[in-house]
């Protein structure tokens, strides 16, 4: 496996495996990797013949400067790991390499980040576009992996992708859960082992509410999760929204929508979790 913290080292590479007529699979990250990251790398090494994965923590994404400072940075421990499950290139650049010039760019996603995670961390999709449309041009993945847990973030690619006419395709990977159910992420780490108990009602919560759409309205589904979550001594529910899953706008009724979704955020404690069900997809 090659770690490259350069583009253009990496570019003079790229380049080379192309004229042999090699296709590349990316997969971008922040670091701090888990099963859900690992999970995209394995499918990409199986779709394609050389899979790339960025490890590169975006400034331009976070609207909380703390936030950014305390993002955990763990590229030994990361590097080793996508050794074992097959990944052939790290990318690994410094803020300089992805920005040379700060980025301006103001995209403009309509409704698609005027709810849920858009509204509650404004620029963060912004930023989310810039650098993922900033390694896509660097890296011209012939598919790129991203996980449905970062429900909208998917969304919001996938419109990117539309808007600026890339020829990459995006493949949405399932969620991977602990075996307790509670969504992999980062922050888990961060979570006590009381606070991961705590937590694990977050994705009971939302399989079981699944069993309730037949004989509850939305609305009512949306307050019963509410009431379940906060029930929990160390959870506090930010939102939950049934969603149609295209336009990720909220929906009134079952009949809506062909492909309807509840997306949750929850602070157990000060860390914030978001999850994702999908109740309906004919
Ligand atoms: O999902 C993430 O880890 C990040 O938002 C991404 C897509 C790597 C962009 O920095």
């Amino acid at each position: 496996m090659n770690l490259i913290k350069t583009v253009k080292e990496l570019q003079e590479i790229l380049i080379s495996l192309k004229q042999q007529g090699k296709t590349i699979g990316f997969v971008p990250t922040m670091g701090a990797l888990h099963q859900g990251h690992f999970s995209l790398v394995k499918q990409c090494v199986k779709d394609n013949d050389v899979c790339v994965v960025s490890i590169f923590v975006n400034p331009t994404q976070f609207n909380n400067k703390e936030d950014l400072e305390k993002y955990p940075r763990t590229l030994d421990r990361d590097s080793n790991s996508l050794e074992k499950v097959g990944a052939n290139i790290v990318f690994a650049p410094s803020v300089e390499e992805i920005y040379p010039e700060p980025d301006q760019r103001q995209f403009d996603f309509g409704q698609l980040d005027k709810v849920m995670e858009g509204v509650r961390r404004p620029g963060h999709f912004n930023g989310v576009a810039q650098v993922v449309s900033r390694l896509f041009d660097i890296v011209k993945p012939d598919k790129a992996y991203f996980g449905e847990k970062d429900f909208q973030q998917l969304a919001i690619i996938r419109e990117m992708v539309k808007q600026l006419g890339l020829p990459v395709q995006i493949v949405p990977m399932p969620i991977v859960r602990e075996s307790s159910g509670l969504a992999m992420s980062s922050r888990n780490e961060r979570l006590t082992s009381e606070q991961k108990e705590a937590a694990v009602n977050i994705s009971r919560v939302l399989f079981e509410s699944r069993n309730w759409i037949e004989k509850l309205s939305v609305s009512e589904v949306i307050e019963k999760v509410g009431k379940l979550i906060n029930a929990v001594p160390e959870l506090e529910i930010e939102y939950c929204e049934i969603v149609d899953g295209y336009t990720l706008q909220p929906i009134s009724n079952w009949t809506e929508s062909k492909y309807i979704v509840g997306c949750i955020a929850v602070y157990c404690g000060e860390v914030r979790l978001i999850d994702n069900i999908i109740y309906i997809a004919k």
